[in-house]
């Protein structure tokens, strides 16, 4: 397969205040990563999965994956994770085959993010990959020059919805000011990319970045938005959890 996603799933949920791995808490009867799974593995064309895991639950995930994926788990491989996203991500992006083209990684925690939304960002990184990186590419270049990084090569793509908050900036509680709203985004998995440029991407990037798009874009590369998906969102909170849930009943229909 020249595409495969990537389903980090090694959190251990301390926010959701449930003691058990976030990946492996039901919503409405269904864990998070059988959900997610499942969705990935409606995709169309052959992709090759990656499940990254908690270390203790390695047996767990792999009974869990032959469950879901029947036939179609010889495509997917379970890794252990590590101590936060990031190390997650590296482990995940390591056992890839060289062969694979583009990556996606994805968020168990966004477990009803819908296939669409998948195919967009697919679409969107080769699209990106057939028109070369275009206009954002200068300014990259500049950037990474002016910070003397190497820049890698290629676009990235993240789906991205509007912020419907007023945003302020603050100081403790002190207020300093109201942020621009319009200029800003929320963004969700999962994120594209051409899998050689995330694999340099992640091996000069400080940990501090919080999503690929970050590690990527610290390293020089050009990262695009397409439209989001209200249903991706992060299960983080319980009341995050009881919006799924609605979220599947309404579904249900
Ligand atoms: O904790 P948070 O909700 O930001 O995690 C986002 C995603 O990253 C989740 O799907 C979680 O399972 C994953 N993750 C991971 N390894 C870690 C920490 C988080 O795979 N060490």
């Amino acid at each position: 397969a020249a595409r495969a996603v990537v389903v980090v799933a090694a959190g251990s949920g301390t926010r959701l205040g449930i003691g058990t791995a976030k990946a492996f808490v039901p919503v409405a009867g269904e864990r998070m990563l059988v959900r997610a799974l499942r969705t990935v593995l409606t995709l169309a064309e052959p992709t090759l999965v990656v499940v990254v895991a908690p270390a203790d639950r390695m047996d767990e995930c792999r009974a869990l994956v032959l469950d879901v994926a029947g036939a179609a788990a010889e495509y997917v491989t379970v890794v252990p994770g590590g101590a936060d996203r990031h190390a997650s991500v590296q482990a995940g992006l390591a056992v890839l085959p060289d062969s694979v083209a583009t990556v996606l990684v994805h968020d168990a925690a966004r477990c009803l993010t819908p296939a669409s939304q998948f195919e967009r960002v697919f679409v969107a990184v080769a699209e990106a990959l057939a028109a070369g990186p275009g206009d954002g590419a200068a300014a990259a270049a500049a950037a990474a020059a002016a910070a003397a990084v190497s820049r890698v090569r290629g676009v990235g793509v993240v789906p991205a919805l509007p912020v419907t908050d007023t945003v302020k900036r603050v100081a403790g509680d002190v207020v300093v000011e109201t942020v621009d709203r319009s200029a800003l985004v929320g963004v969700q998995t999962p994120q594209g990319f051409p899998l050689a440029a995330l694999r340099q991407a992640y091996a000069v990037a400080e940990q501090a970045e919080t999503d690929d798009a970050g590690v990527f874009q610290a390293a020089g590369g050009v990262v695009r938005t397409v439209p989001g998906d209200a249903d991706a969102f992060k299960i983080t909170t319980r009341w995050d959890l009881g919006r799924a849930e609605a979220v599947v009943a309404e579904r249900a229909g």
